[in-house]
């Protein structure tokens, strides 16, 4: 037998300190997202380390950083039984029945009506749970809940995700820690993009995709994918003495080095229990990973113990939940829309369902390449989503669940409006309808685009009416909104004489306009709003954008060789050039800029302006370079002549005196949208 190598004492204390330091900055990266190093020292950090282990193969401890690499892979998981159950927990959808755990609560603990009693609230992960088991300070288990009694052995996943400590300063015989591993939106994000680019399988959402790396048979699979963990409680313990109170035993938890969300509260009360559900409701898009809800524990430890448990779940926690944002139901038919410019949209017609706390039957499915992407049959059971107020789509197809007869999708080669042909150009994705403004579908969006408003801003002109004047031919062109007089409108379904009389108004008042505004209301392909106010700006006139050859467009901050072409093509059509013409000759006018310099407003010319206060959007110097651009002085003192003061976050004595004075004083916000004013030119 050969006696393994003798470690110089200096290598086998550098290995132990690069050991810790890794580990730190493991904790401050993914505990605290606080990184205090660049990934290269990290990465020359970890390198080194690594070294050293190779060279001296007896350095390496279980818990050493390099070690979260992912070890050999299994053949299946062992069986672990957990020594204290994983419970799972009530559920409550509505007020009702968080007043009615309340209640029981209280009368669990003796406590008198008038009593109320602290809750610790946190967000309900989306993710995993899992138990971590901790011997004498180091990382010996780690698994899955199972069936609450028996779990899977997941320790080798485990120790990949940089989240989980390995070694802790405590020393205790036996820490059990719980919580939920999950992968952050963000990485979700991430690696389905990278899924795509292999072509490999993307995952339906962030906790799929969290259950399926931490349940690969090969760690080192599991190591490559971003999964993050939060600690919520604990189970079997020994040598511990434990605090009081949960949120207690939470900060004890970040002391010893687990994540932890910042997003948990002590509150008072059902009141504060509902002010946390709906705080953290409205918050929930922002939040960097998923929640199904938000739980509530009983704060006190002394009292959760009072409580105990009811069959499979503690009587002294409760999870609150949002409404399911995912509900499967069946796909009975695929239609197509016509949009403003053309575009031909696959819409689902779906069996009305109950999601994001809505009834939902119709899903967006952008493009035929998206049906095929999907493999989408007409009959299929699919799970739509449905998350804020974002538009609900159709996540996946159950394939398990195809009928025999499930019909394929076909794209109409005549569009359902106006028969045109429809044509799917080179390098796009959608098809489109080449009616034009002949197809009365894309004549009504045409239109809609023109009133709206940020557009020309004809208020009251929405899509009931839309429809209704196209449909029976009052209005084919934006300009025959401007002929549209009180017999035609109060013949409409729906339209008194009073309302007829207002949108004649708000018709009328909406021709007096910007450049920027009528360009963007003539619904260009590829102008938007910005682009259309850097052609007004640039050109200054209407007749020279519509003289402007592709060059001299191209000569426009950001303008690039497809919009320049989109814009010279629209403006050499004889009946776009017509519509133009025809609405300025009912009146329609704005007045012309003066190219790339501002005009001088009549709000700051020749006026006093003091600063004052803390402003946020703008540093002080900018906000005094715009004032004087206007043609304002900026002055330090409030004083008799004194036009204008602006006063931002903590203003003192300089408002105080603006007060007495009787001088106008705006705030930051109002100031901004002056600003925002005059940069369009309404001002
Ligand atoms: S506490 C004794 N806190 O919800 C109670 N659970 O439906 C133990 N979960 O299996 C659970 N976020 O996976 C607790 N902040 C949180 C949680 C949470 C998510 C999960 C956990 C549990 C399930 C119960």
């Amino acid at each position: 037998m050969t006696a393994p190598p003798v470690v110089p004492q200096d290598i086998a204390d550098r290995a132990a300190s690069l050991r810790r330091e890794l580990e730190a900055h493991n904790y401050r990266y993914y505990a605290l997202h606080e990184p205090s190093i660049s990934d290269a020292k990290w990465d020359r950090l970890f390198r080194e380390l690594h070294d050293l282990e190779a060279s001296f193969p007896i350095l390496v401890t279980p818990d050493s950083p390099t070690q979260r690499v992912g070890a050999a892979p299994l053949s299946e998981f062992a069986q672990v039984s957990h020594r204290v159950a994983m419970l799972s927990l009530a559920n409550a959808f509505t007020t009702e029945e968080v007043e009615n755990f309340d209640r029981r609560c209280k009368a669990g603990l003796a406590q008198p009506a008038g009593e109320s009693i602290d809750y610790a609230c946190e967000p309900k992960f989306d993710g995993l749970a899992i138990t971590l088991t901790y011997e004498n300070g180091v990382f010996v288990r780690g698994a899955t809940r199972g069936d609450g009694t028996v779990g899977e052995d997941v320790s080798a996943n485990l120790k990949t995700i940089r989240a989980i400590p390995l070694r802790l300063t405590l020393t205790a015989p036996l820490l059990e820690v719980r919580g939920e591993v999950l992968m952050l939106k963000k990485d979700f994000a991430a690696l389905n993009e990278q899924q795509r680019a292999r072509e490999e399988k993307v995952f339906v959402n962030a906790r799929n995709a969290a259950a399926g790396s931490l349940r690969q048979l090969d760690p080192k699979l599991t190591a490559q994918r971003p999964l993050s963990f939060f600690a919520y409680a604990i189970g079997a313990v020994e040598g511990i003495d434990l605090p009081p109170t949960h949120a207690a035993l939470m900060d004890l938890l970040v002391q010893w080095r687990f994540p932890v969300t910042k997003e948990r509260r002590v509150v008072r009360g059902v009141t504060g229990l509902l002010e946390f559900y709906q705080d953290i409701g409205e918050r929930r898009e922002q939040l960097p990973f998923e929640i199904d809800g938000v739980v509530y524990k009983v704060n006190r430890i002394d009292w959760q113990e009072q409580l105990g448990f009811v069959s499979r779940a503690p009587r002294f926690a409760l999870a609150h939940k949002f409404p399911a944002e995912e509900a499967e139901t069946l796909l009975l038919d695929i239609e197509v829309q016509v949009g403003r410019t053309g575009t031909i949209t696959p819409v689902a017609r779906l069996q009305p369902v109950f999601v994001g706390g809505a009834s939902v039957s119709n899903a967006t499915l952008h493009n035929e390449e998206e049906i095929r992407r999907k493999d989408l049959k007409i009959g299929d059971t699919v799970v739509v989503r449905r998350a804020g107020d974002v538009i609900p789509e159709v996540a996946t197809v159950i394939y398990a669940k195809r009928p025999a007869d499930a019909r394929e999708f076909v794209m109409p080669t005549r569009c359902p409006i106006c028969a045109s042909a429809v044509v799917r150009l080179e390098g796009e994705a959608a098809a489109r309808c080449t009616g034009g403004l002949y197809c009365p579908a894309q004549r009504k969006q045409a239109l809609l685009h023109f009133a709206h408003r940020r557009a020309l801003d004809v208020e009251g002109l929405g899509d009931k009416l839309v429809e209704q004047l196209v449909d029976q031919e009052l209005v084919r062109t934006p300009a025959d909104i401007y002929r549209l007089g009180l017999a035609a409108l109060a013949g409409l379904e729906r339209m008194a004489e009073k309302s007829a009389g207002n949108l004649l108004s708000a018709i009328e008042k909406s021709k007096r306009t910007t450049l920027a505004r009528f360009l963007f209301a003539l619904g260009i392909r590829h102008v938007g709003e910005a682009t259309a106010r850097d052609l007004a700006n640039h050109f200054g006139n209407l007749d020279a954008i519509m003289q402007a050859d592709e060059a001299a467009l191209l000569s426009v901050h950001d303008v690039g060789p497809v919009v320049a072409q989109s814009i010279a093509r629209f403006f050499a059509e004889p009946h776009n050039r017509e519509v133009v013409e025809q609405l300025r000759a009912c009146g329609v006018s704005w007045k012309d800029v003066v190219p790339e310099s501002k005009p001088a407003s009549a709000l700051f010319a020749g006026k006093n302006v003091v600063l004052t206060g803390t402003l946020v959007a703008l540093a002080r110097d900018e906000a005094k370079a715009k004032i004087e651009a206007l043609g304002g002085k900026v002055t330090g003192s409030v004083s008799k002549k004194t036009a204008l003061v602006i006063a931002g976050d903590e203003a003192g004595s300089k408002l105080d005196k603006a007060r007495e004075l009787g001088v106008t004083v705006w705030d930051e916000a109002e100031f901004l949208r002056h600003l925002a004013d005059v940069e369009e030119g309404l001002d």
